[in-house]
C-alpha cells in the first residue's frame, strides 16, 4: 500500500554503492567470489545500476586491489545495466578498459584538504589529472559519472560554501561527464544545506537531469536530504546495501544511506525502482553474515525478522533401539 505525496518523480533510479563505497571500508580481506555473489545478488534483486569496484592504487586501498579478478568473475554487464568503476587516473583507465568496463567515475572534492587525503593532489590538480581520463574515456564511447566529495561540510575545513562547490561542479561538467554526484561524505548535511546547493547550482546552469545525491548517514539525515532532494527534481539516488561503508581517508564517514531505508521510502510513496525490497534483504542479510556483524540498516533490521527463514529439516528420528 503507498500514499504518494505531490511533486515527486515517477521512478527513481537507485545507484548502489556497496560493493565499491561498502567494501572499500572493510578492514578484512573479502574473497573475490563472496564480492561477486553479492553483485550478482544484487542485480537479481532488480538493481540496474552497480557501480562495482575501483581501479585506484592497490596500494590506497588494498581492498579492490582484485578489481580485475573481480570483474571477470562477474562478467559483462548485461544490456541496460550500468556497472561503473571508480578511476582516478589514466592508469585506472588503462585497466578499466582492459577488463571491458563501459562506464568509469571520476571523484573529485570540494575541498582543498579531502582532495590531498584522498588523491594526493590539489582540487585543482586532481582536476588536470581527470581531464585527459574523461577525454579518453567518452572518446572510447564510455559514459563517465563525475563525484564531488565533502559538498556540504568537511572534517577538517568545516562547512563548505556551496558557490565553491558550484565553481567545482562546473569544471567537472565542462570536462564532459555524463552525470555528477554530490556527496555528503562524512553525512553532516540538513535539508536546507541541500536545497540550497541545488538552488545555486540551477543557478549556475547545472540542471537537476544531470545530477545524484550521494548522502552518508552518520547523522541520521540521510532519507530527509534525499527527500527534499527528490521535491527539487533530483531522480538519482546512490545508496548502499545494508547501510555498508565509509570512506578510508575521510575521518568519521559512516555507511551510505542503507538501500533498504530508501526503497522503504520511496515504495511508500509510490515511487517505482524496479528493485525488490525483499531481494535485496535477503543479500544485506547473507551479506552481514559473511562480514560477521548485523547490517545498520533500520528496515533491514526490521524486515529481517520477518523474512521466511529456510525449510528447516524435519528432525530425522532416531530408530527406537538407539535411543535405549
Ligand atoms: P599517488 O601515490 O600520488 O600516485 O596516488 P602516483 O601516480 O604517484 O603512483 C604511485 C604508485 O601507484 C605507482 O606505482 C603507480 O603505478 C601506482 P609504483 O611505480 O610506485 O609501483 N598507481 C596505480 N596502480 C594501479 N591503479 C591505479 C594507479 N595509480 C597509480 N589507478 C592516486 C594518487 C590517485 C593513485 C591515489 O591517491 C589513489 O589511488 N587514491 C584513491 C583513493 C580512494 O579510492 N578513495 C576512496 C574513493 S572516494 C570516496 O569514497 C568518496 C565517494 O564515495 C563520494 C563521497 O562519499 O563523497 C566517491
Ligand atoms: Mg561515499
Amino acid at each position: 500500500m503507498s500514499t504518494p505525496l505531490p511533486g515527486l518523480p515517477a521512478r527513481v533510479t537507485v545507484y548502489e554503492v556497496g560493493p565499491r563505497d561498502g567494501l572499500q571500508n572493510e578492514s578484512g580481506v573479502i574473497p573475490v567470489e563472496v564480492k561477486a555473489e553479492f553483485i550478482r545478488q544484487l542485480l537479481a534483486a532488480g538493481h540496474r545500476a552497480v557501480e562495482a569496484t575501483s581501479f585506484v592504487s592497490p596500494t590506497w586501498v588494498p581492498q579492490l586491489a582484485d578489481a580485475a579478478e573481480l570483474l571477470e568473475a562477474v562478467g559483462t554487464a548485461p544490456e541496460g545495466v550500468r556497472m561503473p568503476v571508480l578511476v582516478p587516473n589514466e592508469k585506472g583507465l588503462q585497466r578499466a578498459l582492459a577488463a571491458g568496463v563501459r562506464e568509469i567515475a571520476v571523484f573529485g572534492s570540494a575541498t582543498e584538504t579531502f582532495a590531498r587525503k584522498n588523491l594526493n593532489r590539489s582540487v585543482a590538480e586532481s582536476m588536470e589529472m581527470f581531464r585527459p581520463v574523461v577525454d579518453r574515456a567518452r572518446a572510447e564511447g564510455l559514459a563517465v559519472r563525475g563525484y564531488l566529495s565533502m559538498c556540504f561540510g568537511d572534517p577538517w575545513e568545516g562547512s563548505v560554501d556551496p558557490q565553491v562547490v558550484a565553481g567545482h561542479a562546473r569544471t567537472l561538467v565542462a570536462m564532459g561527464v555524463t552525470e555528477l554526484s554530490l556527496g555528503d561524505t562524512i553525512g553532516v548535511a540538513t535539508p536546507g544545506q541541500v536545497v540550497a546547493l541545488l538552488t545555486c547550482l540551477g543557478q549556475q546552469d547545472i540542471s537537476v537531469d544531470q545530477l545524484a545525491v550521494h548522502f552518508h548517514d552518520t547523522y541520521g539525515q540521510a532519507l530527509s536530504n534525499t527527500l527534499v532532494a527528490l521535491q527539487h527534481g533530483i531522480t538519482v539516488v546512490d545508496a548502499s546495501a545494508g547501510g555498508l561503508g565509509g570512506c578510508p581517508y575521510a575521518k568519521s564517514a559512516t555507511g551510505n544511506l542503507a538501500t533498504e531505508d530508501l526503497l522503504w521510502q520511496l515504495h511508500g510513496l509510490g515511487i517505482e525502482t524496479g528493485v525488490d525490497l525483499e531481494a535485496l534483504t535477503r543479500t544485506s542479510v547473507w551479506m552481514a553474515d559473511q562480514l560477521g556483524r548485523p547490517s545498520p540498516s533500520r528496515a533491514v533490521q526490521a524486515l529481517a525478522k520477518d523474512l521466511a527463514t529456510p525449510p528447516v529439516a524435519a528432525p530425522v528420528e532416531a530408530p527406537i533401539e538407539e535411543l535405549q
